[in-house]
């Protein structure tokens, strides 16, 4: 298989780089580096990595027309300023315009999107969140520029009529993942920083899971539509903390502090996968202790020099 996949510099993309090229297939990369890492992507003779935004449409029908993809994976988006409304626009609804325009003249006969769970909300009606929540709304606002730009880029994907698969994510975790509270908590850790906790709760899926499930997408199973990867099951934000210093080896003197949720955050955030299981005949299995031992091992090993949120104030979340 042909693999165009942009931000495959990134977290995700990275991973589903590196097992399409374990497989044999050819991988264009198409990345601006806005949150990806060079050392993400390991030289290949089957991969070639693009530099650029997918915002320039010449630079992305160059990339096709070169490499002639026969399925794109959409990871790329753009979401570390929560106040630079015009770049989440122009890369997550103008980038993705580009692609998809690219991917119908290449008549693409798949076209993966990862799509945040915010599309439905802050305030979701439901838990655990079925597909069939609505998309957010006044009840359930979206509340930022990375989950309004990711649900119009997404809405322009149904309109192509392409191919698509969707796929709604839980909070992802794992090697090279420099977002969300893991990465926070390593950083404030090894540099003998306090921490807290939150008391929410969330549903948390391993990369390697997730990986498993978009490949089997790009293998040609599921239908055109929407679906979820999770696990189903939430845990705390302190048992993920406490998975953490146990990873890190770290005893603390006295249990970390749990503050109460503000008003306006979600107790839990839980997504229903029973729709993934049946049609991918896929879950996961990554127990959170050997996720976290993993993405701990790599923090270690290649260091952590930014995190990255499409948060206002990280602080107050966890
Ligand atoms: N990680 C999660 O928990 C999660 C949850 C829901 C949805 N998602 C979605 O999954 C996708 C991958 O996220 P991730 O966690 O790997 O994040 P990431 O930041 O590691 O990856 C995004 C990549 O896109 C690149 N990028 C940004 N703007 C670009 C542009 N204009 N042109 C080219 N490349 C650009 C970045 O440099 C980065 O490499 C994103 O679309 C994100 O919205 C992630």
């Amino acid at each position: 298989m042909k693999v165009l996949i942009t931000g495959g510099a990134g977290f995700i993309g990275s991973h589903l780089a590196d097992e399409l090229l374990a497989a044999g297939h050819q991988v264009v990369v198409i990345d601006n580096y806005q949150t990806g890492r060079r050392d993400n992507n390991t030289p290949n003779a089957g991969l070639k990595v693009v530099e650029g935004t997918i915002a320039d449409a010449a630079l992305v029908n160059k990339a096709f027309d070169e490499f002639k993809p026969e399925k794109v994976v959409h990871a790329a988006a753009s979401y570390k300023d929560p106040e630079n409304w015009e770049e989440d626009a122009m890369s997550n609804v103008l980038g993705t315009i580009n692609i998809l325009r690219a991917s119908k003249k290449h008549n693409v006969s798949r076209f993966v999107y990862f799509q945040t769970s915010l599309c439905y909300g802050l305030k979701p009606l439901e838990q655990p969140i079925t597909l069939n929540h609505p998309l957010f709304s006044g009840k359930s606002p979206g509340g930022s520029s990375y989950a309004i730009s990711k649900t119009g880029a997404e809405q322009y994907i149904e309109l192509s009529g392409l191919n698509f698969i969707s796929f709604r994510l839980a909070n992802a975790y794992g090697p090279r993942n420099l977002s969300g509270p893991l990465p926070t908590f390593f950083q404030r850790l090894t540099t003998n920083k306090a921490c807290f906790v939150m008391d929410t709760r969330r549903d948390f899926i391993y990369v390697k899971d997730l990986t498993a499930c978009v490949m089997k997408a790009l293998s040609g199973k599921g239908m055109r539509g929407y679906y979820h990867i999770s696990t189903g099951s939430d845990y705390s934000i302190k048992q993920l903390f406490d998975a953490t210093i146990k990873a890190l080896g770290i005893k603390l003197e006295k249990d970390v502090e749990v503050r109460p949720r503000g008003v306006d955050d979600v107790f839990t955030i839980l997504i229903d996968p029973s729709k993934t299981k049946a049609d991918f005949d896929w879950e996961a299995k990554t127990p959170l202790e050997d996720g976290i031992k993993n993405a701990i091992e790599w923090y270690k090993k290649f260091g952590i020099t930014q995190t990255f949120t499409h948060l206002k104030n990280l602080e107050e979340k966890h």
